[in-house]
């Protein structure tokens, strides 16, 4: 099968997915029989370029990184599409969306994505915006069109949080989950405990990739509130939203915090969690708290994130791996791509 790929948004997370696809496009091919063509690039600072039988994608990086617009983009390629018409009128059937998250509500991408998806296109992202706020009304309009959309890289970045829940863990009972799962705030106070400042550090995981375009939502906690919201709709069968769970973030923690922690043998920590009550309801939060060091998750440092599920049948299953940056964010929209392929070639197989 061959794909027609569309991204809209080439920023941080859509460049590393397109550094994978060139990296590894023949054992695509050799391993799973996958073969691809990127048709467009729309993205609303770096320009919109489309050529319905392919465009060159190693040169689009290059214009990208050169600072120059895909406008210019030069062979006889429409350009300057906006990304609902590149959504709507190129011969795009998965639609990767990598535009920026805005968590209060959802835009551009929920739009994007409610778009491609009643336009017949399979959709993959890792924008929590629209996951957090819609992922029950995007499921059933994605049944309803009969197309497929995936969001692994919502939470944890590449490491596979939502597929271990969803396929491996089916049926285990998720009772409830704990863990770190904002790469940005681990970084920063792992680097504030070796003595950078919160500025210095902040900066550094903006450099870095981890960070939102606007990394308040990061350090305020907003960024795991919406992982947490995402975990318990999607795994636990729940319908919260981001006021059902209560929150504080990293920026009243000082150095001084940081060091007294470690003083009396414990480590100051971002911890999301969620728990499943006897009544049905639930209890989740995101909160700095001080761990032991003997705590599993007080070893987890800089970027990496952790994640135990409790279940009723399997005790506890914890994964740990990065939880933000280019390649790793880019994997999972990857992984999405090939688990979209997957399920086509099984129903052309059963058809
Ligand atoms: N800003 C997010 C983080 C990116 O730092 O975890 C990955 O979701």
């Amino acid at each position: 099968m061959i794909y027609n790929l569309a991204f809209i948004g080439f920023g941080t997370v859509g460049q590393g997915l397109a550094e994978i696809l060139l990296d590894s496009e023949e054992e695509l091919y050799e391993d799973y029989g996958f073969k691809f063509k990127v048709v467009a690039i729309s993205d609303t600072l770096k320009g919109s370029v489309y050529h319905p039988n392919g465009i060159d994608l190693r040169k689009t990086l290059e214009m990208v990184r050169d600072g120059h617009s895909l406008n210019d983009y030069p062979e006889a390629a429409t350009t300057g599409w906006d990304s609902l018409k590149t959504i709507t009128e190129s011969n795009a059937d998965i639609i990767i969306e990598v535009s920026w998250t805005d968590l209060k509500t959802g835009e551009p991408a929920l739009t994007h994505v409610k778009t491609a998806l009643q336009a017949g296109k399979h959709v993959v992202l890792t924008n929590k915006g629209p996951i957090a706020l819609a992922v029950n009304e995007l499921e059933q309009l994605a049944r309803e069109n009969r197309v497929e959309l995936r969001y692994e890289g919502t939470v944890l970045s590449g490491t596979p949080a939502i597929n271990l829940g969803r396929y491996n863990l089916a049926g285990s009972k998720i009772t409830m989950f704990q863990g770190i799962v904002n790469g940005t705030t681990n970084y920063i106070l792992t680097e504030m405990e070796k003595g950078l400042s919160y500025e210095e550090a902040l900066k550094q995981a903006q450099e870095l990739g981890y960070a939102e375009a606007d990394p308040t939502g990061d350090v305020e906690g907003w960024d795991a509130v919406g992982k947490v919201v995402i975990l318990a709709n999607v795994l636990m069968d729940q319908q919260i939203t981001k006021d059902d769970v209560e929150r504080e973030g990293i920026t009243k923690i000082t150095r001084e915090d940081l060091k007294s922690a470690l003083e009396q043998g414990k480590r100051w920590k971002l911890i999301a969690s969620a728990k499943v009550n006897e009544d049905g309801s639930v209890t989740a939060s995101v909160k700095p708290e001080m761990i032991p060091l003997d705590h599993p998750l007080a070893s987890v440092s800089g970027s990496t994130n952790a994640l135990t599920f409790h279940t009723k049948y399997v005790g506890q299953v914890t994964i740990v791996g990065p939880g933000a940056g280019k390649l790793p964010t880019g994997f999972a929209l990857l992984t999405d791509i090939l688990d979209i392929h997957r399920i086509l070639q099984a129903s052309s197989k059963h058809a």
